[in-house]
């Protein structure tokens, strides 16, 4: 038996014996996502995953029918990290009728990867409420490797009042830097080679700016040099911004993350790093 005696005490004690989570996912989990689970395993009582490729988010041209799906071994991730309930709904249940309903975010929807993918955070800022509004989560968990997709579900929890706390949980690297990433097995054995060059561009930048440097011309011109090295990769944007809203900078100026977007191939990776 629990026995309290202040007002804070108390509701602290209930909100923690009430607390479910959501880690939203479009599946084929990999350590990233057990990060996630673990994460919302260690807070809440009761741990909810969804797994649901959301075709809302992707362009005409993007890769949602050769998505990897990976649904047995999904079950057994989530088994083995102590899931309570998995929510896998068809396409048909999320969406009965056409989604005339959409949330924008306004500008944190405009630049990084939004430039490059149309629609794509509406597509997941409208999923994430969906789900939250299914599941009533008092927490969900959102991996910091999405960072702009982090802010704004953040800002959309914000702005509309959901009173949900979104937690941010680090992103999960391999030892050799680069990001885990369901769509890292699209790479060939030569792409997955080259990928890394990624992780260094920014730790590059990470390290020019630790060492002084606040010209995001030459903070950006050093890291493009690490990926320079290897013909296979096309790099979409690397750019300075601020915490808040994510801006694109061009002096250093207070608090700031590195975020970068690269093709390899077929193939779009994204990374950031913290300075
Ligand atoms: P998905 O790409 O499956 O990612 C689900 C969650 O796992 C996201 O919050 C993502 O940031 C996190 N994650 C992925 N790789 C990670 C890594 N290496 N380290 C830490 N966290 C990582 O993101 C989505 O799905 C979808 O857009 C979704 C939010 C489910 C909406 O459809």
């Amino acid at each position: 038996m629990v026995v309290q005696r202040t007002i804070k005490e108390v509701r602290e004690f209930l909100d923690s014996k009430r607390a479910i989570g959501l880690v939203p996912t479009m599946g084929a989990l990999h350590a990233g996502h057990e990060r996630l689970i673990q994460t919302s395993r260690a807070e809440c009582d009761f741990v909810t995953v969804s797994l649901f490729v959301n075709p809302l988010q992707f362009g005409p041209s993007e890769d949602y029918s050769r998505y990897p799906r990976a649904w047995p071994q999904d079950l057994e991730v989530c088994e083995r990290n102590g899931v309570d309930l998995v929510f896998a709904p068809a396409v048909e249940e999320m969406y009965p009728t056409p989604q005339l309903t959409v949330v924008n975010v306004g500008r944190l929807d405009e630049h990084l990867c939004a430039k490059f993918r149309p629609g794509h955070f509406r597509g997941v800022a409208t999923v994430v409420l969906k789900l939250l509004n299914i599941v009533r989560p008092q927490r969900a968990y959102f991996g910091e490797k999405d960072l702009q997709q982090l802010t704004i579900v953040r800002r959309m929890v914000s702005d509309l009042n959901l009173g949900i706390t979104i937690v941010g949980v680090p992103i999960v690297r391999e030892a050799d830097g680069l990001a885990l990433s369901s769509r890292n097995k699209y790479l060939n054995p030569e792409e997955r080679q080259a990928a890394p060059a990624l992780y260094r561009a920014l730790e590059e930048a990470a390290s020019r700016i630790r060492s002084g440097e606040r010209n995001v011309s030459k903070i950006r011109e050093g890291a493009l040099a690490v990926m320079g090295e290897s013909p296979l990769i096309r790099v979409e944007y690397f750019e300075v911004v601020d915490l808040d809203e994510l801006q694109p900078q061009e002096v250093v100026n207070g608090p700031v993350r590195v975020a970068a977007a690269i093709w390899i191939g077929s193939t779009r990776l994204i990374d950031n790093i913290s300075p």
